[in-house]
Formats: structure tokens, C-alpha cells, sequence
């Protein structure tokens, strides 16, 4: 995607042609600026600091992170190091076990001499894999939003809400959720799009604004809280988000705040899609609620909100109570009742075990 008129994806090598380039997304939407990663740990800490944040970019950052890994010492011992390192950084998106998988059965055979060329080209075919992938999540999704536009007086703009955010910021390129946004705007076709600010660390506000702001989309930024009420009032066609984990029988998981907006939205006849590649499909799992690791950040996200002062700096206030302690769950778990569909690079699935086995013939006898 384009920002300041430069196409940039969200990771990829620096000149020297080993070291791994990030764009910060501690810093958005404020400051523009990159990071440079060196080593393994350095990734592991771009993950774990959200400087890099959404399911699939976690997963092609740990990827590289490992080729970074492999550069310095291609041992089995350090292979083993560096895949329980970057294993450990976030627990919930399950990209990221799913890229480190891969590389490890890639690797795991080969000589040590040979791992970190074969881990630089895998890690790359990751990017490029999946910039394909979520560019067919965009497809797919088109064709839902181009349904909801012919029901619709023609040239009334259709009204789509998001949470967190699933754009190309999450992504290598393209995005989850906005990829469909994009390519329905680029096609001509009136959408407006109401982004969730997303509490605590307002991905929303902050990153999906800033995006939908860059490729010229309609949009507003609204409370978390007040997306049941456009519901209610006929404000909302259609909710798409992205998820973290998505498990075989259809239950996702996603940036806590994610539920209420289905429970609304199915109270509400609202269709509520999630767009996913497949890479977030965790065929192991069948009961989100119980199986799904929940990530619990740092109580301080509640308690301090980051903006920028009249001095044009960033800083950091606090917004609770002193004294108040603070808890953070960061993702929760919607059930695949309250879920139309599933936008995947295959096709739109219902959110069954039936509808995702019949995309996905091969992964679903293999679970
Ligand atoms: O905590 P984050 O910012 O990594 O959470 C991101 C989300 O919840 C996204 O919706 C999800 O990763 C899908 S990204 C295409």
C-alpha cells in the first residue's frame, strides 16, 4: 500500500540484504518511521512490543526472525533456541506457530550450512504467499459487499464496520478485513467505514484510521461502545473483522471487544463476516472458548492512553483512578453461531467444521 505516495509493505529486507525492516507501529499514526532488525531477540522484541502486531506480519516477522537466527548460527541447538524464543512472544495469533512450524520442517533436514539461505527464501515466500492470499480475501469479500450494493437504491453508500485492525498494517500487504474495503472503493463502489477506536491500545484509531485515511476511504473513527446503538439505527450493512485464531469448527478469536460486536450484530440482523487466510486456521482446535489461549497484557494499557500533546510529542496519561488495579485480556472468542461467514482466500465458508472442510478438503482430513 501507498503511504506518502511510496509503496511499502509492512516488512522487508534492508540493502545489505540480511537485515529485516519494520515499519513502527508503536509510533503510528503520529510518526511514520521504520526499525531495523539484526538479530533473532530483536525480532522477538518487535513482536512482543507490538512494534509489529496482527496475526499474519507476527508470523512472517518470527519467520525472518528466525532467518536472522540462522545467520549467526545455524546449530541445531540455536535453531531449537531461536524457535522457542520467538514461540514464546505472543501467545494467541497462531500464525506465528504456524510460520515457525514450517520453517522447522524446512530446516530441521538440511545441513547447518545450508539453513539461513533456505530460511531467508522461505521466510520470503511467506511474505509473498501471503500478500496473495489476503489480496484473494479481498476478492471474495468484493464479491459480498457488491451483494449487499445491488439489494441497496443504486449509489447509496454501504456501511461497514470494523474492529482493530485487519488492513495491510497487520498483514504484509492488503489486509484481512479492509482488503475487500480497498478493492470496493478502488472499484468505484460507495463505501464508508466505521472503525472501532479498539481500547485499550486503539488499534483502531490509530492504525485503521490512518490507513483507510491514506488510500482516500470514507470513514469515522467511533467509540467501542457505540457500535450496537448505528446498529439498532440502521447505520450498519455489513461488520467485517479479521482473527487471530480461527479454529476448525469456525470459533474466532480476535481483538477482545470482537463478541459484543457480534452479539449486537446478530441481534440486530447485521451480517458479521471474518476474513482470514488460512494460516489462521487452527485445525487442532474445536472448542474456541476453552482451547484458545487469551493473551493478558500489561494492566498499565488501561490504565495510560499514548497521544500527542499540543507540544507536538508523543506522551503518556493516565486515565484511571490511582490505585484502581487494571486487567487486560486482549482478545476474546466469538462462537461460530453468531458468525455469517468466513472470507477466505479459497471462498466465503459458513463458520462450521462442514463449511471450512469443504474449502480446505486436505487440512481438515489431515487435523
Ligand atoms: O493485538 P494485535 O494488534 O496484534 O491484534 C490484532 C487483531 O486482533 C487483528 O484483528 C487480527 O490479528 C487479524 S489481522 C489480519
Amino acid at each position: 500500500m501507498k503511504i506518502h505516495g511510496q509503496a511499502y509493505r509492512t516488512i522487508w529486507l534492508a540493502q545489505d540484504g540480511w537485515r529485516v525492516c519494520v515499519i513502527d507501529q508503536t509510533r503510528l499514526p503520529f510518526r511514520f518511521e521504520t526499525v531495523t532488525l539484526s538479530s533473532s531477540e530483536a525480532a522477538a522484541e518487535a513482536i512482543r512490543s507490538m512494534v509489529v502486531r496482527g496475526a499474519p506480519l507476527i508470523g512472517a516477522t518470527a519467520a525472518y526472525g528466525l532467518a536472522l537466527a540462522m545467520r549467526a548460527d545455524a546449530s541445531d541447538a540455536a535453531l531449537e533456541a531461536a524457535l522457542s524464543l520467538l514461540g514464546a512472544t505472543r501467545p494467541t495469533a497462531v500464525n506465528l506457530h504456524w510460520a515457525l512450524g514450517r520453517m522447522r520442517r524446512v530446516l530441521t533436514p538440511l545441513e547447518p550450512g545450508r539453513r539461513a539461505e533456505m530460511a531467508y527464501s522461505d521466510a520470503a515466500l511467506i511474505c509473498d504467499e501471503d500478500v496473495a492470499l489476503c489480496r484473494a480475501i479481498g476478492e471474495h469479500g468484493l464479491g459480498l459487499i457488491r451483494a449487499i450494493a445491488a439489494e441497496r437504491p443504486a449509489g447509496k453508500t454501504i456501511n461497514i464496520l470494523t474492529h482493530c485492525n485487519a488492513g495491510w498494517l497487520a498483514t504484509v500487504d492488503w489486509g484481512t478485513a479492509l482488503a475487500p474495503i480497498y478493492l470496493a472503493h478502488d472499484a468505484g463502489i460507495p463505501v464508508h467505514v466505521w472503525v472501532d477506536e479498539t481500547r485499550p491500545r486503539n488499534q483502531g484509531a490509530a492504525l485503521t484510521a490512518y490507513e483507510l485515511g491514506a488510500h482516500g476511504v470514507p470513514h469515522t473513527v467511533i467509540a467501542d461502545n457505540a457500535g450496537g446503538h448505528l446498529m439498532q439505527h440502521g447505520e450498519v450493512d455489513m461488520v467485517i473483522v479479521g482473527t487471530d485464531r480461527t479454529t476448525a469448527t469456525g470459533d474466532v478469536a480476535n481483538k477482545i471487544g470482537t463478541y459484543l460486536k457480534a452479539l449486537a450484530a446478530h441481534d440486530n440482523g447485521v451480517p458479521f463476516y471474518v476474513a482470514l487466510p488460512s494460516t489462521t486456521i487452527d485445525w487442532s482446535m474445536s472448542d474456541g472458548l476453552r482451547q484458545i489461549p487469551i493473551e493478558e497484557r500489561a494492566a498499565r494499557e488501561v490504565t495510560h492512553l499514548a497521544g500527542l500533546g499540543e507540544d507536538g510529542e508523543v506522551h503518556s496519561f493516565r486515565v484511571v483512578a490511582p490505585g484502581s488495579p487494571a486487567a487486560n485480556p486482549a482478545f476474546d472468542v466469538t462462537p461460530a453461531r453468531l458468525v455469517t461467514g468466513l472470507i477466505t482466500e479459497r471462498g466465503v465458508a459458513p463458520a462450521s467444521a462442514e463449511g471450512l472442510a469443504r474449502l480446505f478438503p486436505e487440512q481438515a482430513r489431515g487435523a
